[in-house]
């Protein structure tokens, strides 16, 4: 087990219908000029609008809507202006990841004087510490990426065919989880949803810290409940324990929880962000498509246990013979994220040729640093080509 510091401040209300209640306080504290932010649409064809707007009526409320899915730098900058020119004290989010991750971000370019995607990246990252960062109130919509209770952001810039991290200085400061704003996920984003859930599990427990067995864990059991509830949501939109298990599984997922003591970085992530920036395709989707790849790529003598291991703990199996476990769990694991109707090839998701594999595997090596022992195993241009191509 390695070294860590562990701190979360975000306050999380989780339950039933507790914004008609307690919004108001929650976000009035930090002032009175707020910043709403959300996506599409959904927050108004479910209803969910017009009771934050109820709950917020004594107070000077500014609209960002149309964020989209894997936001936009363009939608921080909008930000960014009405953040300024408002003097807005709070950010109000409502809706999934996308939406959240754009606020947090909004969150810091409020006191930032140059172009936003300055923010972005690893020098976006170390320019953010040391700005101040709008308090973000958010209400979740969607259960997968966790940014409810963590510092981190994605954006992507169009133009550069980009998908860069950005992490602040604050985590959320209230986040509202009520299962029931998510009955109305397709099943299509409760899939990609559920498998990014599994896939940030997955990034940390391959991991090369040794006798970490309290994080290993944690993983398993929470790995268990996202294959048990996730294929529940896809078919059943309303069962509250299912939309519960996810929504508190994706918070716990990624709130830094489930790494402490671990050793080394992530690796599909990167590789998939490079999907999502040229593709523009659902995050929890890319994962899904390339996550058994990953598998089986790395799977080896050195990292067979471990493999064994997943397989004895998170699909039961049995056998003495690590390697005969492993690659039976990679294939359990595949079978799974199949059942979710999740398309397992690129084709599936309309990308039909390999011209930019090069370059996005290239890029994906160097901004994961995939081949400076920052991943599980490391890989190389080429290992990430054969990916993309399996
Ligand atoms: O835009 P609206 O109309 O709200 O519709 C959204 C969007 O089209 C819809 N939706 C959300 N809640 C709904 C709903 N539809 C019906 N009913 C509801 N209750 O779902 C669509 C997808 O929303 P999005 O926010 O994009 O999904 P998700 O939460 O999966 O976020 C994905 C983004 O988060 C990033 C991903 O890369 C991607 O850009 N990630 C953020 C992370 C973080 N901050 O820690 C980590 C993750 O690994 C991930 O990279
Ligand atoms: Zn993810």
């Amino acid at each position: 087990m390695e070294d860590f510091s562990f701190q979360n401040k975000t306050a999380i209300r989780f339950g039933k219908n507790r914004i008609d209640e307690e919004l108001h306080d929650a976000v009035a504290q930090f002032g009175h000029n707020v910043l709403l932010t959300y996506g599409g649409g959904s927050i108004k064809k479910s209803g969910l609008y017009g009771r934050v707007m109820a709950a917020l009526s004594d107070l000077n409320v500014v609209e960002l809507s149309g964020i989209a899915p894997n936001p936009k730098v363009t939608s921080i900058r909008a930000g960014q202006k009405l953040a300024k020119e408002h003097v807005i004290d709070v950010i109000l989010s409502v809706g999934g990841g996308s939406v959240l991750d754009a606020a947090k971000v909004i969150a810091s370019a409020k006191f930032y004087e140059g172009d936003p995607w300055n923010l972005i990246g690893v020098a976006g990252t170390k320019r953010r510490h040391q700005l101040a960062q709008l308090p973000v109130v958010d209400i979740l919509t969607l259960a997968a990426t966790g940014s409810e209770m963590n510092n981190g952001s994605v954006i992507s810039n169009a133009q550069l065919n980009m998908k860069l991290d950005s992490f602040g200085p604050q985590t959320p400061a209230v986040s509202f989880l009520d299962p029931q704003l998510t009955y109305s996920v397709s099943k299509w984003q409760t899939a990609a949803g559920s498998f990014d859930i599994f896939s940030h599990l997955a990034e940390q427990y391959f991991d090369r810290a040794t006798a970490n067995d309290v994080t290993s864990g944690i993983i398993e059991g929470m790995m268990r409940a996202i294959i048990k509830w996730a294929p529940i949501a896809v078919q059943e939109p309303d069962n509250y324990d299912a939309r519960a298990n996810l929504m508190w599984g994706a918070t716990m997922a990624l709130n830094d929880f489930a790494s402490l003591g671990n050793a080394n970085d992530w690796t599909v992530h990167p590789i998939e962000h490079e999907l999502s920036a040229y593709y523009d395709i659902t995050h929890g989707v890319g994962l899904g498509i390339l996550t058994p790849r990953w598998m089986k790529r790395v799977l080896s003598t050195e990292t067979q246990a471990r493999f064994a291991r997943y397989g004895r703990e998170v699909w039961h199996l049995t056998g003495d013979h690590d390697q005969l476990v492993a690659q039976a769990a990679i294939q359990a694991t595949y079978d799974w994220i199949k059942s979710l109707e999740i398309p397992m090839t690129l084709p599936g998701v309309h990308i039909n040729d390999d011209t930019n594999f090069v370059r996005m595997a290239q890029n994906a090596v160097r901004v994961g640093r995939l081949d400076h022992n920052d991943g599980y195993v490391n890989l190389t241009v080429d290992d990430v080509v054969a990916i993309f191509g399996a």
